[in-house]
């Protein structure tokens, strides 16, 4: 297999476990295996306590597969297949249902797995640019005069990550019927739902809105436990589960026992988990509102509506300096304080991502802005 190399994670795999402060982090802060294992109910707390190590059943245990169909309305077990991180699932689903010379549309500027498996295989991948001239919206006009006759699949990371770009429920119920009517698979990245800021209901899940839609979730994100590596795929649709699944046995075969016992651990508690997620995100999403508003003389910001990243412009002229690479290249070289250029999307030189997940986010803006004067 030949596949460009991932730019966001070369760039991790260089600063990621060496700064102080990770300020373009997407998850949220992780959760600790003690507070974690102390929100076990009776049931789990025995399953963690008498777990063997044994490889587990392929498709996921039966009782994590029945809570993660729980966060969906149209959803039973059987039609979920747990994976390592939305990662594996990702790699699974793109390297089964796409061939040489489909035609695929992906939103852009994005998570690289969801165009690069597509690429690597050799289909026709139209990235779909999200404006920041429109606030990074979801145009589904544009997206749909977009389709070709033989399109087959569109997906859609929504919240999105970076821009945190989140469609109303309107717009999105459109696209989901737009692609139905036509034959399309929309698949929907879903690994940052129920992290909607001000209020704004979590979108009804892909899988919801139509039998063959595909929805994309994982631990790391909303449930702060990126740690565990656990994914999945949900989708009425059995024969792509069945053709991701004969993939899987030649990736991880099953998931890892105790990471899937915690799992079932932080679903069943997912109130208090991702009220801790919520209240995370709104404090920082509030510290860089004040931030952003004070210092229009360096930075274009266009408010995340969910998720747990933002994307803003260097202004031109401003005392970022001109370029992203740079700014993010001095920055960490001199505070400690590492942001994510947009040149690991690929996209322009004059955009960074932040990250609204971590705890240390008051510091490392102060450091931000004292590197600024
Ligand atoms: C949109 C999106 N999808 C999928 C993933 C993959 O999640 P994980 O690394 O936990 O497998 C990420 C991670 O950043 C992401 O941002």
């Amino acid at each position: 297999m030949r596949i460009a190399d991932f730019a966001l994670e070369r760039y991790f795999a260089r600063w990621e476990f060496t700064v102080e402060h990770i300020a373009c982090a997407s998850d949220v802060e992780g959760w600790s295996m003690a507070e974690l294992v102390a929100l076990a109910d009776d049931e789990t707390r025995s399953m963690w306590d008498g777990l063997r190590l044994g490889y587990t059943e392929s498709t996921g245990h039966p009782l994590l597969r029945a809570e993660i169909a729980t966060l969906y309305e149209h959803i039973a077990a059987d039609d979920v297949l747990v994976f390592a991180g939305a990662e594996e699932a990702i790699f699974c689903l793109m390297s089964t249902e796409l061939q040489a010379g489909d035609h695929v549309v992906v939103t852009w500027p994005g998570y690289q797995s969801l165009y690069e498996i597509a690429r690597s295989v050799g289909a026709r991948v139209a990235l779909h640019l999200l404006r920041e001239e429109d606030d990074w919206s979801l145009d589904i006009d544009r997206l749909v005069r977009s389709f070709h006759d033989d399109t087959r699949m569109v997906v859609v990371n929504a919240p999105h990550q970076p821009t945190g770009m989140l469609p109303s429920e309107e717009e999105w119920r459109r696209l989901a019927s737009e692609c139905s009517s036509r034959g399309i698979r929309l698949v929907a990245d879903e690994v940052y739902r129920f992290l909607e800021h001000d209020a704004r209901p979590a979108l009804p899940a892909g899988a919801d809105l139509d039998e063959r839609a595909v929805s994309i979730g994982v631990m790391s994100k909303t449930f702060a436990m990126a740690g565990l590596r656990i994914g999945w795929l949900a989708t009425r649709d059995h024969a792509v589960l069945d053709r991701c699944a004969r993939l899987k046995d030649y990736t991880t075969i099953c998931s890892s026992a105790p990471s899937e016992v915690l799992a079932l651990i932080g679903l069943r508690a997912r109130e208090r988990v991702i009220a801790r997620s919520r209240a995370i995100v709104g404090a920082n999403l509030a510290l860089l509102d004040d931030f952003f508003a004070r210092r229009v003389d360096a930075f274009t910001w266009v408010r995340p509506g969910g998720g747990s990243t933002g994307f803003p412009r260097l202004a031109a002229g401003g005392p970022a300096g001109g370029s992203a690479d740079a700014f993010a290249a001095r920055l960490v070289e001199e505070t400690g304080v590492l942001l994510l250029p947009s040149s690991a999307f690929g996209f322009d030189d004059s955009h960074v991502r932040i990250g609204l997940g971590r705890t240390d986010l008051r510091v490392a803006l102060e450091k931000l802005e004292n590197a600024l004067a």
